[in-house]
Formats: structure tokens, C-alpha cells, sequence
């Protein structure tokens, strides 16, 4: 069972001193979710933004909010990004001392619930996890900063973790390095969410469209 291609633009690489209409542009330019990443300095090396931003951004589009949770501990902050406007939480695996409980307390908030997979964490990890989940972020880089290479061994990974969901209700995202030429490799594997940041937060506002289209073209068109 294919789950529909969706493009997460991740707000990482938009221009903060305007974030507003950069989140507009990329609903209007056919994001299909908006991606944002938070980071604690702490779990991951950068320190980006939280929930007072996100719902500030929150009235200027209807396109759910993919929310990537880089913080540990991450389970005293769940209902603060419930209440700014989420409509997945994900969260690293290694974010707590127990997945199993965080995950209850992200569909006890009434939101999508993912696990996040740094490169060097295996698969196994979520195997018990399965019923709790609405989606499985598989990092394609290191997470803390955008523009990063993309990781190829992270190829094999994708195909384990289709095996693995074996035509469960789960998205399967990846994040990092996705571009035109990594979007058929990823989509092939089995991934069907794609982050990308730089690849659609180039050039302005007007190309952001051209960029979205050209991921999702090279995405489908060798994917079959
Ligand atoms: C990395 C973040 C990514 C990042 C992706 O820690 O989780 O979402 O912004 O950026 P690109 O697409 O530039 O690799
Ligand atoms: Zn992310």
C-alpha cells in the first residue's frame, strides 16, 4: 500500500526576518506539509526555535505542521507544540529514557506521533514501538544543521524500514540532502514524506514552486 508523496519544506532555510510570508510562499509554491525543526543545543549542536515562533506562524497557513523535535528531554515540552499548532510530533528516539511513554503522551494530546532515527541508530530500535506510530523520520545527515551531504547508506536503511512497516498505516520521512537527485533514490527505497530545505529555499519566493515541482518530478518519475 503506497502512502501518498508528500514535500515537508523545512523552515530552517527560509529568511527569519520573514518568516510569515516565507511560510505563505511555500504553501502557495504546493508544500504539502511545513517542516520545523527544532533544536536545543543540547541534543543536537545548533539551537533554532520553539514553540512561541511556531505559533506565531501558525494563523498563516492550513498545511500541517511536521514538527522534528531535536531536544532531550523532550516529554516536559510535548504540550507546549501541541498547543502551538502541531500535527505530528516527532521525536528522537534517544529523546527519553522511555519512547514507549512519550509516544502515549503525543496521541494522548490528540497529534500524529513519529520517532526519529539519527543515521548510526538501527531500525530495531522502534520494532515494539509500531503501533504507536503515524511515522518513522529516517535522518538522511547528522541532525543540527541544513545543507548537509546526504548519507547513501542510509539507501539500505529506507528498504529496512519499509520491510519492517510491511503495509502499516505509517509515513516513512526522510531528511537531509533531499533534492531532485536524491528524491528518486529515497522514494525508490520506500520513503514517500521528503524534508527538504535547501532544495526549496533557493533563490526567492518565486522559484520556491519551480523547486517543490522539480523534487516531486524526479521523485515519481523514477520511482516506478
Ligand atoms: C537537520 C534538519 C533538517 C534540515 C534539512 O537537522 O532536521 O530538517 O533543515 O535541511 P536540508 O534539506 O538543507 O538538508
Ligand atoms: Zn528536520
Amino acid at each position: 500500500m503506497a502512502r501518498p508523496l508528500r514535500i515537508s519544506p523545512s523552515i530552517l532555510s527560509a529568511d527569519f526576518a520573514r518568516l510569515g510570508d516565507e511560510v505563505r510562499a511555500v504553501d502557495e509554491a504546493g508544500a504539502d506539509w511545513i517542516h520545523i525543526d527544532v533544536m536545543d543545543g543540547h541534543f543536537v549542536p545548533n539551537i533554532s526555535f520553539g514553540p512561541v515562533v511556531m505559533s506565531s506562524i501558525r494563523p498563516v497557513t492550513k498545511k500541517p505542521f511536521d514538527v522534528h523535535l531535536m531536544i532531550a528531554p523532550v516529554d516536559r515540552y510535548l504540550e507546549a507544540f501541541a498547543k502551538a499548532g502541531a500535527d505530528t510530533i516527532t521525536l528522537h528516539a534517544e529523546a527519553g529514557p522511555h519512547l514507549d511513554r512519550s509516544l502515549q503522551a503525543v496521541k494522548a494530546l490528540g497529534k500524529r506521533a513519529g520517532v526519529a532515527l539519527n543515521p548510526a541508530t538501527p531500525v530495531d530500535h522502534i520494532k515494539h514501538v509500531l503501533d504507536r506510530l503515524d511515522l518513522i523520520l529516517i535522518m538522511t545527515v547528522n541532525p543540527g544543521y541544513g545543507g548537509q551531504s546526504f548519507i547513501p547508506a542510509m539507501i539500505d536503511k529506507i528498504r529496512e524500514t519499509r520491510d519492517l512497516v510491511q503495509g502499516r498505516d505509517i509515513d516513512i520521512e526522510v531528511d537531509g540532502g533531499i533534492t531532485a537527485e536524491t528524491a528518486p533514490l529515497v522514494v525508490r527505497a520506500g520513503a514517500n514524506a521528503l524534508v527538504a530545505g535547501t532544495a526549496v529555499f533557493t533563490g526567492d519566493a518565486t522559484a520556491y514552486g519551480r523547486n517543490i515541482a522539480a523534487i516531486k518530478a524526479s521523485a515519481t518519475s523514477l520511482a516506478a
